[in-house]
């Protein structure tokens, strides 16, 4: 059995976090042989509530869980921490301008960029979740520039997980039949769901390319694409709260394949600064397709990119161009 880690968790008293915690504690992101000491980070006022999500860490008796730090403060939080998954984030409320919320946001990721700096260990690996993530992730990675800028990223994986599964649907196979897919950009309606160089195996066994598989270019355009972008305000709608068990799903394959690494044929999307790949400004938080190995990622290069992809890559760098100029304007 190795030495612990120590994973912090942001807005953990949150109903994402709630979804979380038992799949961290329990060895399915980082191997059943590694134990973890939990370190969960809310506002003074959740303190309560987190202490009743720390009363069942305990009764759901880990034996990889060796302590779980409640605190209201970031100096204990990012104490000595090997990943930090920054959950926490202002809610947007009635009446509040997207501004306002860009505002509040980035106050929150840059005292926390400064607390990476300061306390968390130089290699910690980090994972954005709170929105505006693409962007909070941008603030929080300037703020510690004693840690490298591989270290950050934000979570795409459960748009990547929406896309892969209604494609699924569509084929009538298994959502582990189909490979390949691809989120470009922000993590909001702007981003682009890409299958053009996905692979589906079929229930016969035959793989072919996704757009084969389906034989419908036009769900593609005007079913498929709007569906993965507007997923999220479907199940606010439906369920008057934001998707939390699958985004708690979607954080544990972002970090498990960040660990472990990512199967040969296969690729995953992850938000991470931008080197210019594809043409992408560099710096910009932006997601790609991302192959992962010994702890770090790389950008998947060469692929094909056609007219109308670009046109759908590009506003969604505008916009995350846009979101950055804001942010950093809010912070003079
Ligand atoms: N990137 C994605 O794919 C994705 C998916 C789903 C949700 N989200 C985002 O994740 C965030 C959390 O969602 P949720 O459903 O768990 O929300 P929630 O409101 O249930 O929980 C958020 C928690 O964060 C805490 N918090 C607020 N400010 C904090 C701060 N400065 N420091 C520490 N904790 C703080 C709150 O007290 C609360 O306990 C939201 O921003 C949501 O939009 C992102």
């Amino acid at each position: 059995m190795s030495e612990p880690i120590r994973v912090l968790v942001t807005g953990a008293a949150g109903q994402i976090g709630y979804s979380l915690l038992y799949s961290l504690a329990n060895g399915d992101v980082f191997g059943k042989d590694q134990a973890i000491i939990l370190h969960l980070l809310d506002i003074t006022p959740a303190l309560g509530a987190l202490g009743g999500v720390k009363f069942e860490l305990e009764d759901c008796s880990l034996p990889l869980l060796r302590d779980v730090v409640c605190t209201d403060q970031e100096t204990v939080a990012f104490k000595d921490i090997d990943v930090a998954v920054l959950v926490g984030a202002m809610p947007r409320r009635e009446g509040m301008e997207r501004k306002d919320l860009l505002a509040a946001n980035v106050r929150i990721f840059k005292s926390q960029g400064a607390a990476l700096d300061q306390y968390a260990k130089k290699t910690v690996k980090v994972l954005v979740v709170g929105n505006p993530a693409n962007t909070n992730c941008l603030i929080c990675s300037k703020n510690a520039p004693s840690i490298p800028s591989e270290n950050f990223s934000c979570l795409t994986r459960l748009d990547h997980n929406r896309a892969k599964a209604q494609v699924a649907l569509k084929v009538g196979v298994t959502t582990d039949k189909v490979r390949q897919v691809t989120i470009w950009g922000n993590h909001s309606s702007t981003q682009f769901p890409d299958v053009r160089h996905a692979k589906v195996t079929l229930n016969n066994g035959e793989t072919k390319q996704a757009y084969d598989a389906i034989q419908d270019e036009n769900w593609i355009k005007n079913s498929f694409i709007p569906v993965v972008q507007k997923r999220g305000a479907a199940i606010i709608a439906a369920r008057k709260l934001s998707s939390a068990m699958s985004a708690a799903k979607a954080i544990c394959d972002h970090l498990r394949d960040w660990w472990f690494g990512t199967p040969n044929d296969d690729w995953v999307s992850m938000g991470v600064v931008s080197d210019g790949s594809y043409g992408i400004e560099k710096g910009l938080v932006y997601s790609f397709p991302i192959k992962c190995q010994n702890r770090t990622w790389s950008i998947v290069q060469g692929l094909e990119i056609n007219d109308w992809a670009r046109d759908l890559m590009t506003k969604t760098a505008q916009e995350l161009i846009q979101e950055r100029d804001d942010a950093f304007d809010a912070t003079k």
